[in-house]
């Protein structure tokens, strides 16, 4: 694997406010995220070579290196929340189809499902993330802390916020559900979770008894 690169944000950084404003987005972008990039490249240095991707390096620090996996996962995560929403008033269009019949399935509604994440995101302890995840096989709300990504723990992430307080602090001080409440609302792209649920799901209709592995986002 090559240096880590800082992936670019898919929209102005003025796009995501008032949830998010462009001085939160800068910095948590700008400084935050390309503060991990670089730090997992002078931790690992030339050993990156000895990885085919972000999410090996990312297992194997688990067993061995708390500071790689700390700021690797991190690099993870947030690569996965910018892609997890969607400028305000964009309206990515919600669950449909087959993951909106296992949300159903699986949670009961998706007001069920959102109440559920932004709970468990606004109650969870310290700094972490708040994922809407498929685990083994159901739709449901997890949360990690940390810089733990949630396929560490063999769930196949669909959608993340970040529980940093310098994800929300600037705009909304000490008041983290007002933010998870603007993320839902707002900036949730469902149509990311949807091709997420999608890829997550299409092996399985094709080899019903195959391993369900950890992808990269995208
Ligand atoms: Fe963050």
């Amino acid at each position: 694997m090559q240096p880590l690169t800082l992936m670019p944000l898919p929209y102005p950084e003025g796009a995501l406010a008032p949830v998010t404003t462009a001085q939160t987005l800068a910095l948590h972008h700008g400084a935050h995220h390309a503060g991990y990039v670089k730090k997992t490249n002078e931790l690992v240095g030339a050993d990156l070579a000895k990885y085919e991707s972000l999410e090996q390096l990312i297992e194997h620090a688990a067993q061995s290196r708390e500071d790689v996996f700390d700021n690797a996962g991190q690099v993870w995560n947030h690569d996965f929340f910018w892609q997890s929403m969607k400028p305000a008033g964009h309206g990515a269009r919600g669950p449909h189809g087959a993951f909106a019949e296992a949300i159903e399935r699986d949670c009961g509604s998706l007001e069920k499902l959102l109440a559920d994440a932004l709970a468990r995101g606004e109650k969870h302890f310290g700094s972490g993330w708040v994922w809407i995840v498929m685990n083994g096989g159901k739709v449901s709300a997890a949360t990690t802390a940390n810089g733990r990504p949630a396929f560490v723990d063999g769930l196949y992430p669909l959608l993340v916020c970040d529980l940093w307080e310098h994800a929300y602090y600037l705009d909304h001080q000490n008041r983290r559900r007002a933010f998870l409440e603007g993320f839902f609302a707002q900036l949730a792209n469902w149509e990311f979770a949807q091709r997420r649920y999608e890829a997550h799901e299409a092996p399985r209709s094709r080899a019903p008894r195959g391993r369900s592995v950890s992808r990269r986002p995208g």
